[in-house]
């Protein structure tokens, strides 16, 4: 049994997270508060007693590790000559943007959705175009006759798939999936799957890997994959890109190696690796905790706070919470929450306009922060109410 409840200080360590005042509790960027599994940090142990630190290489084993992961987890069977490596998702995102679309096009996204996907689109001087998710009886659906017009649109040649999808923790289902992909093959889009946070589901529940779906899926896509999000290693920087295509595969290859973000620093190799191949009863057991902590926030908000709507989820670690009844205006709520209470949440609106009643919540910490971070919620929300 591994110690989900111990709490870690993280300050002093450069923290983004944890960038805040003494008094304040960061509830906001996607990292978890919980040490990272000792089969992991043994390894990593392994390599710092070396003493030497200098340039990598990708040996085979981590090949092997991401097809054993994705082949027993998944039951998705990847070819070695399908993968790349690559020191981020994002890193990914923005290559493969500049890749395989051209300057003043349009890269489709479902909104709302993660922030970064904007920033890897216009930083690279192509148009973000929204098919917004319809959001009704507080839950979200796909709208397919606007998802088609806009990939009919002759700009548009990507899209960025968030599979599954932050910040509202959907898992797309097979059909949904294989929709997408018929639609970006009659339109000529390429689809880029971002599949980051596929590993942190509701035990019992699992993704579906978008290439695993048909051949349309498989050979008109890119899959971006990852041990960062799933084993809090962000900060160590190692993921991969998944490419059954070979024209396609070639294409990204050169992308990937031109922006230089195709070599490993020295731990990523041996995180993912330990991740990948020694994780699993950590992240089960990770998994259960994260949804008792989900449960918890639940019945808090109903009895504590019913002008809230927590939307249902079965994957990642955030919640996405609907305080339409309270405002519309979700920068403003989470700015006054922080002042009153030191509570540090997303504001929905950075995910998209669609998102601007919605504040987003990380909960992947020990109860005991939950709890505090919930009180200072409810505190939050019940001043901003007396104050209008
Ligand atoms: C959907 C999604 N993609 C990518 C990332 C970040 O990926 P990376 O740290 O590998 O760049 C995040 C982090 O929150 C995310 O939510």
């Amino acid at each position: 049994m591994y110690n989900f409840d111990r709490i870690i200080n993280r300050s002093g360590t450069n923290s983004l997270k944890w960038d805040i005042k003494k008094e304040e509790l960061p509830m906001w960027v996607a990292d978890m508060d919980f040490e990272v599994s000792d089969e992991i940090v043994k390894a990593l142990e392994e390599r710092v007693k070396n003493h030497i630190y200098g340039y990598n290489i990708v040996p085979d084993e981590w090949y092997e590790s991401y097809i054993a992961w994705w082949k027993n987890r998944h039951q998705y069977e990847i070819k070695k000559e399908w993968l790349i490596f690559s020191t981020g998702v994002v890193p990914s995102i923005s290559s493969v943007v500049r890749r395989v679309t051209s300057p003043g096009e349009k890269v489709l996204v479902q909104t709302p959705v993660y922030n970064i996907f904007f920033n890897s689109i216009c930083n690279n001087g192509r148009y973000v175009l929204e098919s917004q998710l319809v959001y009704k009886d507080g839950k979200y659906s796909i709208d397919f006759s606007d998802l088609e017009k806009k990939l009919s649109d002759p700009q548009t040649t990507l899209m960025i798939l968030c599979n599954p999808h932050n910040p509202i923790g959907k898992i797309w289902d097979k059909d949904t999936l294989s929709k997408i992909g018929d639609l970006c093959y009659k339109h000529n889009v390429l689809v880029l799957s971002d599949e980051i946070h596929c590993d942190l589901t509701k035990p019992g529940c699992d993704y579906v890997p978008f290439q695993s779906v048909s051949d349309v899926c498989k050979y008109n896509s890119i899959a971006c994959l990852a041990p960062t999000k799933t084993f809090n290693i962000a900060g160590l920087q190692t993921s991969a890109v998944c490419i059954p295509n070979k024209k396609i595969y070639d294409k990204v290859y050169r992308g990937i190696n031109n922006d230089e973000i195709a070599e490993p620093n020295t731990f990523a190799i041996q995180a993912a690796i330990a991740a990948f191949t020694k994780g699993g009863i950590w992240l089960d057991e990770l998994r259960e905790y994260i949804e008792k902590n989900k449960l918890i926030v639940k019945e808090y908000i109903s009895r504590e706070l019913p002008m809230l709507h927590l939307v249902d989820s079965d994957a990642t670690y955030l919640l996405w919470i609907d305080c339409g009844k309270v405002t519309n205006n979700s920068i403003e709520l989470t700015d006054f929450i922080r002042k009153q209470t030191g509570l540090f949440l997303s504001n929905g609106s950075q995910y998209g306009d669609s998102g601007k009643k919605f504040i987003r919540m990380n909960i992947a910490c020990p109860k005991e922060i939950l709890i505090d971070g919930l009180n200072r919620f409810k505190l939050g929300i019940t001043s901003y109410e007396k104050r209008r």
